[in-house]
């Protein structure tokens, strides 16, 4: 994914009082052109999911990617986890219209540790969230305690983020938090990384 300058006029632009991705704004999220450009049901393909994994979501938003997701493990479970109860909110009503009887609603700061017993999951899905994380090893620490070893952690970077990570600056937060690269596949608009925890 390339950094261009209107990511400069973009992050002028989207300068925000909060940290975080406003709640109020997330019909962004969900717009048709968004939507296009993230592709979920591509992306939920590189979760690897065969049925019956127990997912984390971290940073769902209004849930763009949470339907698609929840479809995939009949037999699992998807626990979403988010700073906004609102953003959940939007989620839940996106799952339960579609369906979706088997997530779980979860609301913190990630930075502040994660409400789940150690290795409770298959998969870690962070989707436009890690560069709106204030301590990121901190996050990373407690995502690589509640996965399982041999688990997934797959992060879904892009443009026009302004806060996006490269694929570098993800794995100079991921691999010394105990996790290892596995791939990357992207386009020029969004990364898909992957890595297992060690
Ligand atoms: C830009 S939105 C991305 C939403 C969705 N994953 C997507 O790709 O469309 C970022 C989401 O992460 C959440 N978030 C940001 N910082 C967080 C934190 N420190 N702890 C938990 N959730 C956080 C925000 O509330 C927001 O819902």
């Amino acid at each position: 994914m390339p950094t261009t300058l209107l990511d400069t006029f973009t992050k002028q632009v989207m300068r925000r009082t909060t940290p975080y991705f406003p709640h109020q704004l997330a019909f962004m999220l969900d717009s048709p052109v968004h939507r296009a450009l993230s592709n979920p049901p591509r992306v939920a393909e590189q979760l690897d999911l065969t049925g019956s994994e127990c997912v984390l979501e971290l940073g769902p938003g209004p849930g763009l990617f949470s339907v698609e997701i929840a479809r995939r493990i009949p037999d699992g479970r998807l626990e979403q986890f988010d700073l906004q109860p609102e953003m959940l909110d939007k989620a839940r009503r996106k799952l339960e219209g579609a369906g979706c009887r088997n997530v779980g609603f979860h609301s913190g700061e990630a930075s502040e540790g994660l409400p789940f017993a150690d290795n409770t999951f298959d998969r870690a899905f962070l989707s436009a969230v890690i560069g709106e994380v204030p301590d990121k090893a901190a996050c990373l620490a407690s995502v690589h305690r509640v996965l399982k070893p041999g688990g997934l952690l797959i992060f879904a970077e892009r443009f026009p983020d302004p806060d996006r990570l490269s694929v570098a600056e993800l794995r100079r937060l991921a691999e010394p938090a105990g996790f290892e690269f596995l791939d990357t596949q992207g386009n020029i608009w969004q990364d898909v990384v992957r890595f297992t925890r060690r």
